[in-house]
């Protein structure tokens, strides 16, 4: 694979050069990423392969020579938002009939959806899924050789690839892949049918990638799975997610290790015990719940009770109890009454979460959900998706407040998104922090006094 790779991308970089020379055009790219950061770390890779031919990135699609659109399908919204995109797309590609489309992920990996964009958006060049995308230097290679449209979408996963090439815009945090796919067929979800199966990367060459990063600058990675804690399991030789915290932990020059996601039935003793005792690994849980309701967890085969998650909360706070603990909830899963709902507030003020993702169940064909009675209208989850979110930020609030006047440690992560002129980080329990600050902290953990808490972020003031 890497052989044939690495000819296709200098074919391809030595066209590009040649172009260059000749007409002094430089050709630029971007990447339109939808959805979590498991697509993110994709267009990394995306990235990694077009520089690696010669591209340079641009944030203006009026430059761009290439677009790419990394999908998403776990909700019907971020399908919607690329079909409209797509289609603005049109007037350019008439303007530049030499620009490159391409759309991949995970909604290209639903059944019958590549050929919906192809006729729908017949000015799309290129479609694969998930399941191929190191084979991307093939499908440019064949679009300058004049070949046509490639659309390439396979059903099977093939095996973990290594050594793809990597173009990070963070000097400092880094994603890492540890297991791709999920085994767990959550009955609203979409994602084991476009990611596969489970399929855990050799831990050596995780601890190798990691030691890679380090070597590099980065002091934060994130480790990224649908279910980081069945990490290992499918290789059956004795790794856990567990054994490979207890590993990174010892990688000198790291400062901190987060994880995404946890599934909570999957949480044992042993693995919050490990990151208890594990300096770099976050105080912070980030543990979906879906739903307080024992019923409505049963229907989304989540495999845990309402009371089997309040114990694995208590679990936390036993080993860890200033640790934060965030979730996902979805209101309106069908058939969702207001009891489950208010089983579902019980749980929230029980376990006072730090923040949530909250959603509305959203329909995905093909999922055994999408088979069930539905009869609650769209209104009243929407009533009820305020209620929840009212309750969350009170509780956030709350326990925001306690952090007044207090100092806290934050890996400085750059300027704040909304005054550049101060500085942003986090905290290990996940909190923002914005302070005035020198560019030169980017990088580095500082103490900052906490001078205002807000419900979701805190303002502060360097301690030093
Ligand atoms: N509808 C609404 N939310 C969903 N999620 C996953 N599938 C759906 C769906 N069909 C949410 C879950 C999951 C998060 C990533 O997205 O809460 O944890
Ligand atoms: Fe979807 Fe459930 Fe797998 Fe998460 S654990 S990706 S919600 S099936």
């Amino acid at each position: 694979m890497q052989e044939q790779n690495a000819y296709y991308l200098n074919q391809i970089y030595s066209q590009n050069m040649q172009e260059r020379q000749q007409t002094g055009r430089i050709r630029k790219c971007l990447t339109h990423t939808f959805g979590c950061q498991m697509n993110e770390r994709d267009s990394e890779i995306l990235f990694g392969f077009l520089e690696q031919m010669g591209y340079e990135k641009t944030d203006v699609e009026a430059e761009a020579d290439l677009i790419l659109f990394n999908t998403c399908c776990i909700r019907e919204k971020a399908e919607s938002k690329v079909l409209s995109q797509l289609g603005e797309l049109k007037k350019l590609k008439q303007q530049k009939p030499d620009l490159i489309i391409g759309v991949c992920g995970c909604m290209m990996q639903q059944k019958g959806m590549a050929d919906m964009v192809r006729v729908s958006a017949p000015h799309v060049d290129l479609i694969f899924g998930t399941h191929n995308l190191h084979h991307f230097p093939e499908y440019i290679y064949n679009l300058y050789q004049g070949k046509g449209k490639q659309i390439a979408i396979v059903d099977k996963e093939e095996a973990v690839q290594e050594g793809l090439p990597s173009y990070r815009d963070d000097r400092f945090r880094a994603l890492v892949n540890i297991v791709y796919g999920c085994n767990n067929f959550c009955t609203y979800c979409i994602v084991p049918y476009v990611r596969g199966r489970e399929r855990s990367r050799r831990q050596a060459d995780i601890v190798q990638e990691v030691k890679d990063l380090v070597a590099d600058g980065v002091v934060e990675i994130t480790l990224l799975g649908q279910n980081v804690n069945s990490y290992g399991l499918d290789l059956a030789d004795g790794t856990t997610f567990a054994g490979l915290l207890r590993e990174l932990n010892e990688i000198e020059g790291l400062r901190r290790i987060r994880y995404m996601t946890s599934h909570p039935k999957d949480l044992t003793e042993e693995l919050v015990k490990t990151i208890a005792e594990s300096s770099k690994v976050v105080d912070h849980f980030h543990l979906p719940v879906q739903s307080g309701s024992t019923r409505v967890l049963g229907l989304m085969n989540r495999r845990y009770t309402k009371e089997d998650y309040l114990k694995r909360v208590e679990l936390i706070r036993r080993y860890m109890p200033d640790a934060a603990i965030t979730t996902d909830i979805i209101v309106g899963f069908p058939g969702e009454t207001e009891e489950d709902f208010l089983e579902t507030i019980d749980l929230v003020k029980q376990v006072k979460f730090d923040s949530a993702f909250t959603f509305i169940y959203s329909r995905r064909t093909g999922t055994p959900a999408a088979r069930m009675e539905d009869p609650v209208t769209l209104d009243e989850k929407k009533e009820r998706l305020q209620r929840l979110n009212d309750v969350l930020s009170q509780i956030g609030r709350g326990i925001n407040d306690r952090l007044q006047d207090t100092v806290v440690e934050v890996l400085v992560e750059g300027p704040s998104k909304t005054n550049a002129d101060m500085l942003t980080g986090r905290t290990t329990t996940n909190k923002t922090v914005i302070f005035a600050g020198d560019p030169s902290l980017i990088g580095q953990i500082v103490n900052v006094t906490v001078t205002e808490a807000q419900t979701w972020v805190l303002k502060g003031a360097l301690a030093e």
